[in-house]
Order: C-alpha cells, then sequence, then structure tokens
C-alpha cells in the first residue's frame, strides 16, 4: 500500500486533530533523512525544517533525523 498517498493522508490528519480538536499553538515531528518518503510528507505539508537531531540507522544505512516543525498560524493559512 506503500506510495498510495495514505501516509500523507494520516500526516494530514493528526495535524488536523492536534490544532482543531487538542488546539495546540505548534507540532513537530522528525524523519530520517534516508527515508524519503517521510521526509516529504513533512515538506509537503508545509513543516519547516528547524534542525538535526541524533544519528541514526534506517534500513542498515546510516542516517539522521532532521527535525520539522509548524505553528497553528502557519496550519490555518494553507487550506488543508
Ligand atoms: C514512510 C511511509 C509511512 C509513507 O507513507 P506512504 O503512504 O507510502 O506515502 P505517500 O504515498 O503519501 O507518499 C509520500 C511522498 O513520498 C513520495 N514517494 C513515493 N515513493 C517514493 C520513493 N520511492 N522515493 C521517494 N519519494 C517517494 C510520494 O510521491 C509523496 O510525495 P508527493 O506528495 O510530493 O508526491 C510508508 O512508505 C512506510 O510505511 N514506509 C516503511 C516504513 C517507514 O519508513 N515508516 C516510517 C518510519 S519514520
Amino acid at each position: 500500500m506503500w506510495g498510495r498517498g495514505l501516509g500523507s493522508h494520516a500526516a494530514a490528519a493528526g495535524l488536523r486533530h492536534g490544532f482543531d480538536q487538542l488546539g495546540l499553538q505548534e507540532i513537530w515531528a522528525e524523519a530520517v533523512d534516508a527515508n524519503e518518503r517521510s521526509v516529504r510528507i513533512l515538506q509537503r505539508l508545509g513543516l519547516a525544517e528547524i534542525g538535526r537531531g541524533q544519528d541514526a540507522v534506517f534500513l542498515d544505512q546510516p542516517t539522521y533525523y532532521r527535525r520539522f516543525r509548524i505553528t497553528a498560524e502557519d496550519w490555518s493559512r494553507d487550506i488543508h
């Protein structure tokens, strides 16, 4: 089922729930650099990259976490 948009929809639903139902002011997330799909999902949803997290291994490949965040204000500016 990969690559059919489910990951993007699930991530968007998480953001909607956090901002619209829980009233959060900010949400952050991280994904390993080697996981192109996960990174792409966060970028497409409008999260801004804020820095580097811990080193990691993904599918036997040395990599590192990339950190992203989005504020409620940024979220409300876009139509989701
Ligand atoms: C990572 C994962 C959750 C993404 O979910 P998904 O349903 O496959 O993702 P989507 O179909 O929404 O695609 C997300 C983006 O990746 C892109 N993509 C798809 N296949 C790709 C590939 N082989 N390489 C690079 N990018 C790819 C899509 O085009 C889409 O970007 P777009 O919106 O700009 O077109 C899913 O692939 C997965 O479970 N992977 C294995 C486990 C894993 O990595 N879990 C996450 C650990 S943090």
